[in-house]
């Protein structure tokens, strides 16, 4: 079957800075020569000293390095900021799109530079040092880029925290990597409704391991009452005031850390995944660069939050380092109502639009109407990250938003890589609805079978990548074991990304989705370990078991399985009880959307649950089961079989 193929559009082209034969050469350089290459373009950041130990990396267990730009020494803020200055000054750094259509602010190069160096100072001032952590716990507002900058600028350590995630998952990740600060806001705004961080923030340091938290910044947002434990609490417009509008950077060692994002894994608690400084940075604004083909006059818009990755890389740092116009919405898509977002790009001239496959999934069931009653016609180019995106929302994204003018790159990439690692380059490669096409510069896929034996040509394997990038994440942290571990010892001497994918006749890469437990929620990665342990932690519950399935909106839904303890009902209000405990305790993402009764979970003879049966179960294909003579108990299988199509 031939699959549809959408070439670049000739005027697109026309001002591409990367074409086809371009893309060809350089990516052909970049693996034949990394050094060289990657040498040349560290050029486009400022250094305070040029690094001359471009890479040094071993993915080998027993002596295992990942290097870059090792002696070179710069400083992120003033990457994103200060270099932008004499040239930019006046320049929209960012544009900031409140929860309310009527309110939003333009804020230049010069006022960012303010404003992060007078956070900064007051940072410092408040005893917090370069290696030190600072938890992030905001919404969509100007101040949570300030807060990322005035890390950077003083060398602490970010932490950004979703502010969707409850007081428990907040408080994980502050004691985990043992935070001396939080900076929160009284509430966040979103869709006309009120989310109430501080509220969240002070019961989450009151439970156990927070006491490293010294001081706790407020931002005003709502204005709402908020109670303040002094002298832990201080207002950030209080502390920010009266300081001075400059602030000296620190000197930063390339490979010093520049933040923690804390991300789900297949097992266990959420990791700090640690990205590191002038790698990070040249990844970042370089595949910014690149993959939306940045022009000067752009207005670049990613709806990303700031609490994800792409937030971190595509809303804040890259774009920032390379002088761009980005903006920054606090609300959500259907607020006032469903053409918002097509509202946003009429409203400031949007150029780029770079959204998430969930997003679009959403506004499609809407229908045409609300996209066709606004004029998008500054529009010329569109992405999507997080999940793969099912060709039928890739066609109307393409024909209804885009008008059928705009090209849309597909982009592939984790939390742990920091950039993008597999997109269409917008002027150089044709694109395929559901397909994230061919690598960037310098980024060697493969596919390997279960064995780890790399497959040739047209194939379908689980994706590794076999050589090291700049943007890389350098280990988990505080705990540098189960870095490697989880990354590198599934098939010695490559990157495994947990990842199943296609190839096709033409070397396109086709993300199929996880092949671990990971599962993948409106783009938002969730552990089954992590909800699993939130079930067994009701009183009620002796054992759970979660599968991903398939869902219509979100691409995958939840799925638990749950055995009640001996003697306990299991009714419908109890259900209810145990969905509405998951959302607590880690946060509405994870709210399940099936709960099933399991008198007996389907597991081997040494106690290992069979997920890929529950799997099926799930997806309701009991025909499906594959082989269940190796459980302990197959008669288990029958009744939750019974039971699902009873449901
Ligand atoms: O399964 C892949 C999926 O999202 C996972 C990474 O999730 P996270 O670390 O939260 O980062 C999301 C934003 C970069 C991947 O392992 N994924 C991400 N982008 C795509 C994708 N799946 C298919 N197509 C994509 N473009």
């Amino acid at each position: 079957m031939s699959q549809p193929v959408y070439p670049p559009p000739q005027d697109f082209v026309a001002r591409a800075a990367i074409r086809a034969d371009d893309y060809a050469r350089l990516y052909a350089e970049s693996v034949r020569d990394p050094e060289g290459f990657w040498a040349r373009v560290a050029e486009r950041i400022d250094w305070f000293r040029k690094p001359t130990r471009i890479r040094d990396v071993s993915y080998a267990l027993d002596d295992f390095r990942i290097r870059w730009y090792e002696d070179g020494e710069l400083n992120v803020s003033v990457n994103c900021i200060d270099r932008h200055l004499p040239t930019r000054g006046d320049k929209t750094a960012l544009l900031w799109e409140g929860d309310d259509p009527d309110a939003s602010r333009h804020i230049s190069y010069r006022e960012l530079h303010r404003e992060v160096c007078r956070l900064a100072n007051a940072l410092r001032n408040l005893g917090v040092k370069k290696g030190d952590r600072v938890t992030l716990y905001l919404p969509m507002i100007p101040e949570a880029a300030y807060a990322m900058l005035a890390c950077a600028r003083i060398g602490a350590i970010h932490s950004v925290v979703f502010g969707g995630f409850s007081p428990d998952a907040l408080a994980g990740r502050i004691a985990d990597c043992g935070s001396k600060l939080v900076i929160t806001a009284d509430e966040g705004l979103r869709g006309g409704r009120q989310v109430p961080l501080k509220a969240n923030v002070d019961e989450a340091l009151r439970r156990p391991g927070t006491t490293c938290v010294e001081t706790v910044l407020v931002v005003r947002r709502s204005g709402a009452a908020v109670p303040m434990q002094m002298p832990r609490d201080r207002w950030y417009e209080a502390v920010v005031d009266g300081q001075p509008d400059t602030c000296e950077p620190e000197r930063m060692g390339a490979e010093d850390p520049l933040f923690i994002l804390y991300t789900s894994g297949s097992t266990g608690k959420p990791k700090g995944v640690l990205h590191t400084t002038g790698g990070y940075l040249v990844y970042a604004s370089y595949t910014h660069a690149c993959v939306f083909d940045l022009k000067e006059d752009d207005v670049y818009w990613c709806t990303a939050d700031v609490g994800w990755i792409t937030g971190h890389s595509y809303l804040v740092y890259g774009p920032l380092a390379n002088g761009a116009t980005t903006l920054m919405f606090e609300g959500v898509p259907n607020h006032p109502d469903v053409s918002r977002f097509w509202q946003v790009i009429d409203k400031h001239r949007v150029t780029v639009f770079y959204t998430a496959p969930t997003a679009i999934r959403a506004l499609m069931r809407e229908g045409d109407a609300p996209v066709k009653r606004t004029s998008r016609a500054s529009l010329r180019l569109l992405g999507t990250v997080g999940e793969p995106i099912n060709p039928e929302a890739w066609r109307w994204y393409h024909e209804v938003v885009g008008d059928s003018r705009c090209p849309i790159v597909d982009t592939w990439w984790q939390t742990e890589t920091g950039g993008i690692l597999i997109a269409p380059l917008p002027g150089a490669i044709p694109q395929k609805p559901g397909s994230a096409t061919k690598p960037f510069f310098g980024v060697r896929p493969a596919l390997v079978d279960a064995d780890g034996r790399l497959l040739e040509g047209a194939a379908e394997g689980n994706l590794v990548i076999l050589d090291s990038w700049p943007g890389q994440m350098r280990s988990v942290y505080g705990d540098h074991q189960r870095f490697i571990d989880t990354y590198f010892r599934t098939y010695p001497g490559m990157y495994f990304t947990g990842d199943g994918c296609r190839r096709d006749e033409d070397g396109d890469y086709w993300i199929t989705g996880r092949v671990d437990d990971v599962i993948n929620v409106s783009g938002h990665r969730l552990g089954t370990a992590e909800i699993e342990s939130a079930l067994v932690a009701h009183p009620k519950v002796a054992e759970a078991a979660v599968v991903g399935c398939p869902h219509e909106l979100k691409g995958q839904g939840i799925y638990a399985y749950v055995t009640l303890k001996a003697g306990v009902e299991g009714d419908e209000a109890l259900r209810q009880e145990l969905i509405q405990w998951v959302r607590k305790e880690i946060g509405p993402i994870a709210t399940p959307d099936h709960l099933q009764w399991a008198p007996g979970l389907p597991k081997t003879r040494s106690g290992k649950i069979m997920r890929r049966i529950l799997r099926k179960i799930a997806e309701n294909q009991p025909d499906q089961l594959g082989d269940t003579s190796t459980l302990a108990d197959p008669g288990v299988v029958a009744t939750l079989v019974e039971q699902r199509m009873n449901r």
